[in-house]
């Protein structure tokens, strides 16, 4: 039931992505080739499920869940950069810097995340007032005190010598930020009441959060073939991890009460909560 849930929402999400009016030239590709064919999309799923649980159909809201890929596939090609984590492969490809050069991933990168906000402000039957806040909400949740905040901790700033709470706020702002507007994207745009989009926004922030340790502990036990990059590619640049501080099974034992936290957090929904209950399952035990 959830595999087929997951794969309905995919569906969407992919055909608007692949019909993007995007043109042949040099940019164009390069945003196309980190864009499409790979990732699990798990923020516009979140946000479709957050409209439908809103009681709203998700159907109505695939632009703006799709603009959050872009935001998406933009902080990992950057991520991957030489100057930042610098690895090669991503979503099982060389990274857009090997395959393009390093100066048309940063365009693409800064191309993508433009291009997401243009799609955000298309016109929409819901009023302007919820449409500004969501493009306000992302813009704050991508930037300096969201997901650009996050990396520049990690990657600049003393992520090393951080302790748990840094890290924690760390992984909150570079990975929770973005999956904590996408619930609140869906829930806004589905016309949720403020007490549904507090519900949703404080599960979607636990989610973040074991989203983060998840890929932390991925790195260090997956395989690269199937993650699609470089596994142990954290303990090479000494990252602040979970499981560098905690080590394995400390990082596992926390992961663990983080997707109960999220899943206690949308009680509130009885048994509509049951797809993003499992979604919390799901972060937890998958192997990419
Ligand atoms: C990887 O994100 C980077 C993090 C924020 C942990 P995903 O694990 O969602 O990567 P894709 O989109 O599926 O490739
Ligand atoms: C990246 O975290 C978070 C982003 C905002 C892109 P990581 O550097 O751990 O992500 P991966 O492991 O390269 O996907
Ligand atoms: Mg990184
Ligand atoms: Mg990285
Ligand atoms: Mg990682």
């Amino acid at each position: 039931m959830f595999h087929q849930k997951y794969q309905s929402y995919l569906d969407l999400i992919e055909d608007c992505l692949i019909h993007l009016p995007f043109t042949d030239n040099l940019i164009c590709q390069s945003m196309n080739y980190s864009l499409v064919g790979g990732g699990k999309r798990v923020r516009p799923v979140l946000a479709l499920a957050c409209v439908e649980i809103v009681g709203e159909r998700p159907e109505n809201f695939v632009r703006e869940a799709a603009a959050l890929e872009l935001i998406h596939t933009y902080s990992l090609i950057h991520d991957d950069l030489p100057a930042m984590d610098n690895d090669d492969f991503r979503r099982g490809k060389p990274s857009n810097h090997k395959a393009f050069g390093e100066a048309a991933a940063i365009l693409a990168g800064d191309a993508l995340l433009t291009f997401a906000f243009e799609m955000l402000s298309q016109s929409l039957e819901i009023g302007p007032e919820k449409q500004l806040r969501v493009i306000r909400e992302t813009a704050q949740a991508s930037g300096w005190q969201g997901m650009v905040g996050g990396q520049v901790l990690d990657t600049v700033g003393n992520g090393q010598k951080s302790g748990l709470k840094e890290i924690e706020s760390i992984h909150r702002m570079k990975t929770g930020a973005l999956l904590t507007a996408s619930a609140r994207l869906g829930a806004i745009l589905g016309g949720g009441t403020e007490e549904e989009i507090q519900c949703l926004s404080k599960y979607a922030s636990y989610l973040g959060l074991a989203f983060q340790i998840k890929d932390d502990i991925l790195d260090i036990v997956g395989e690269s073939q199937i993650l699609g990059k470089p596994a142990r590619s954290d303990e090479k640049l000494q990252k602040p991890t979970y499981p560098a501080i905690l080590g394995l099974q400390g990082a596992d034992d926390c992961l663990k009460r983080t997707i109960a936290s999220a899943k206690d957090a949308i009680g509130y929904f009885g048994f509509k909560a049951e797809f993003l209950s499992e979604l919390a399952d799901y972060v937890g035990k998958r192997d990419h």
